[in-house]
């Protein structure tokens, strides 16, 4: 190539560069892009001071991991991505999808959608206290090690979201939301696996009820009726294998489930294949309509009245129980803009 020509070529170039640079420059696109997610300039508060009762329980049963600890930004990023359809392969499907918050953080179907229009073999479980779970071990027949392990899982599940991992490691970095997020969560902007996983973690261990009425109570501020009262007692107290025993405050989730319910369901034997499951906390549960890891049980009432082992009672021990259980509701998680969906 001679000179002339190369002077020539550049010529013609530099208008090209500079119209493309221009184009870049206007930002229409990515502003659109950003205004998507609605975030305060101040991250909201995820290390909340738990009362007296709750606070004493959590260095025993807290299963935060010394290289994980809950971050106001690393929550912050867990929440978009709890609630970002980009995480399943046609972006139909997030993690709230199934994981809902106005339902306790499950789904009020007894099987829940996937990506495809699958449904999942069991009932989505709730996953509010999760970090109280001694053990760390997460889904109903405790197949993932840790919460930073199962996170990844419903990701990369064929029914569920239908992704493989580099794929979403790619799909997120070219969002124009990410790296920022990802900046202050863990001081850089790449996307990686392992800091999805952590922020999901983070994100999903804040999701902790304390404002129940149960907890008011604990702390002196109000009293139980005396149905309410009862309740807690037979709760604690009655039958052959207490619920308390299994169900434990302050959280009531189950730390070490050890009985079988095999007459609830012969097909799916969970932990072990042992006829075993774990149970999530049962606070908030009387708002979820299907219970169990297969949904079977369409309320508390019904649950009360059936011959489930340990789960059925005499008819004078319902209303009590019930009404007990009813104090354990907190109905500040549905409606905290904290855990609700930033996309707008
Ligand atoms: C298509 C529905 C669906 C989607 C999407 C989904 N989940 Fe789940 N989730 C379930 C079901 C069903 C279970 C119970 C499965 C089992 O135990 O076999 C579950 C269990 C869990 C548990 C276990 C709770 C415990 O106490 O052991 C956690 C935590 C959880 N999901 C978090 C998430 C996160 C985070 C995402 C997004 C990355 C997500 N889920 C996406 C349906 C879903
Ligand atoms: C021996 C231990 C044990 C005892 C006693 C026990 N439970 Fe359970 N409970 C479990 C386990 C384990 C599960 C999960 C079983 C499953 O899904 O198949 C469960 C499930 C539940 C559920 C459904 C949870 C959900 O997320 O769907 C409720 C509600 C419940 N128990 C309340 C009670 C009450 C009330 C009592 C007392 C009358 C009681 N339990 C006694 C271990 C126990």
């Amino acid at each position: 190539m001679n000179h002339k020509k190369t002077l020539l070529i550049t010529a013609l170039a530099i208008p090209v560069l500079f119209f493309q640079y221009c184009n870049k420059k206007d930002t229409a696109t990515d502003t659109k892009t950003v205004s998507e997610i609605d975030l305060p300039a101040t991250p909201y508060n995820y290390n909340v001071t738990f009362p007296q009762h709750i606070a004493q329980a959590l260095p025993q049963q807290d299963n935060t991991p010394a290289t994980n600890p809950i971050t106001n930004d690393g929550a912050t990023l867990g929440r978009v991505l709890f609630y970002d359809k980009s995480l399943s392969i046609n972006n139909t499907i997030a993690c709230a999808s199934c994981h809902k918050q106005s339902e306790g953080f499950s789904d009020n179907a007894i099987k829940s959608l996937g990506f495809a229009g699958g449904t999942t073999p069991r009932h989505s479980m709730n996953v509010l206290n999760v970090r109280f779970y001694r053990s760390g071990r997460m889904f109903w027949d405790e197949r993932a090690a840790t919460l930073e392990e199962q996170v990844l899982q419903p990701i990369q599940n064929d029914v569920e979201m239908g992704m493989t991992l580099p794929a979403l490691v790619t799909k997120l970095s070219a969002k124009t939301y990410y790296p920022d997020l990802f900046k202050n969560a863990f001081g850089t902007t790449e996307v990686t696996t392992d800091r999805i996983s952590k922020a999901l973690a983070q994100f999903v261990r804040s999701i902790v009820t304390y404002q129940a009425k149960y907890d008011r109570v604990k702390q002196g501020l109000e009293t139980f009726t005396a149905q309410e009262a009862q309740g807690e007692q037979l709760f604690l107290t009655a039958g052959p294998a207490a619920c308390g025993g299994c169900h434990r405050p302050p959280m009531f989730l189950t730390s070490n489930p050890a009985a079988p319910f095999t007459l609830l369901d012969p097909a799916d034997r969970g932990i072990n294949n042992e006829g075993r499951f774990k149970s999530g906390s049962l606070r908030n549960i009387s708002s979820v309509s299907s219970l169990f890891h297969n949904g079977s049980v369409p309320s508390l009432a019904a649950m009360l009245a059936s011959n489930i082992p340990a789960h059925g009672v005499p008819p004078q021990n319902r209303a009590p129980i019930l009404a007990f259980m009813q104090t354990l509701n907190d109905a500040t998680i549905a409606t905290d803009v904290k855990f609700s969906n930033p996309f707008r």
